[in-house]
């Protein structure tokens, strides 16, 4: 079983949400955090939240589709805390919408989600994990760290009307931890660097609780335990898989049974 105590953890997305929570969590088992966000704003006033209970949290502003900043937050947790030990890619953005519309009346479609709506997604959620992941497995590797590199999915990865942005970049990001457990495997890596997955159904952060109440509220009605996922459960998660050697590989569900409809 592995520590968090004294143990690295980098958090992208670590400005809000569950990317905060996560933070929380970490600190509060005595670990030590890098937050990255893009939002200098949110991670600033992150920052100022978690050093009530730690100093062992820094942060840097990072766009994770850019090459350079996915580098620089790498090269800076090494040089702060001397290892990393959990990478957590958490930032993430939804952009929701039909593929093509038709209209009511007429039939014809009328709106068709443009390119950039469905790119942009794909940069954040697929591209940005991979430059976040790649640019810390290295430093893992050459400073000889142990530990986890823990993505997060979504239910959204089996497919959900409105989200065909999100729900491939969720669905192709979910095979990432076979790849990589493999590729460790190959190289003699796997018993020091895991791959994981958790993928969350509704869980009550900003990027949900925009969603108008009365469509929030059939959402819920269909949630077999009555309630949104809590961000500190699925912080609580993570911890759970850092801590457990044998998990490894593997996409781990939390969302309170919830079951795509047919409709999803
Ligand atoms: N909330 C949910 O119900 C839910 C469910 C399943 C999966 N997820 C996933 O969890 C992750 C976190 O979601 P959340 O609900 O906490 O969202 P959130 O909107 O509260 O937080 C996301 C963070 O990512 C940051 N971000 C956005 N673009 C960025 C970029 N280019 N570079 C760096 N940071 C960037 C934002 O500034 C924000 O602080 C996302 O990957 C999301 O897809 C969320």
């Amino acid at each position: 079983m592995l520590e968090i105590k004294n143990s690295t953890a980098v958090i992208t997305g670590g400005g809000g949400g569950i990317g905060l929570a996560l933070a929380e969590y970490w600190v509060s088992n005595g670990g030590k955090v890098l937050l990255a966000d893009v939002a200098e704003k949110f991670l600033e006033a992150a920052e100022n939240h978690l050093k009530e209970w730690s100093g062992n949290v820094r942060k840097i502003v990072c766009d994770v589709t850019n090459e350079n900043d996915c580098a620089k937050m790498a090269d800076f947790a090494i040089e702060q805390f001397g290892a990393i030990n959990l990478v957590a890619p958490f930032a993430g953005i939804i952009k929701d919408g039909l593929m093509v519309s038709p209209d009511a009346a007429t039939g014809k479609v009328t709106r068709k989600m443009p390119l950039a709506q469905f790119q942009s997604v794909l940069d954040i959620n697929l591209t940005g994990v991979f430059l976040t992941v790649r640019e810390c497995a290295e430093r893992m590797i050459n400073n000889n760290c142990k530990g986890l590199i823990c993505l997060i999915s979504s239910t959204g990865s089996l497919g959900t009307a409105g989200q065909i942005n999100y729900s491939s970049s969720k669905a192709a990001m979910s095979v990432f931890p076979k790849v990589i457990t493999a590729e460790f495997f190959r190289r003699g890596l796997a018993d020091k660097i895991r791959c994981v997955a958790v993928a969350p159904g509704y869980v009550g952060t900003a990027m949900v609780r925009k969603i108008p109440p009365a469509a929030l509220d059939k959402i819920i009605e269909q949630i077999p335990i009555g309630r949104l996922v809590e961000p500190y459960e699925v912080a609580s998660l993570v911890g759970e898989l850092y801590r457990n050697e044998s998990l490894a590989g593997e996409v781990y569900f939390i969302h309170g049974g919830l079951r795509l409809g047919s409709k999803g």
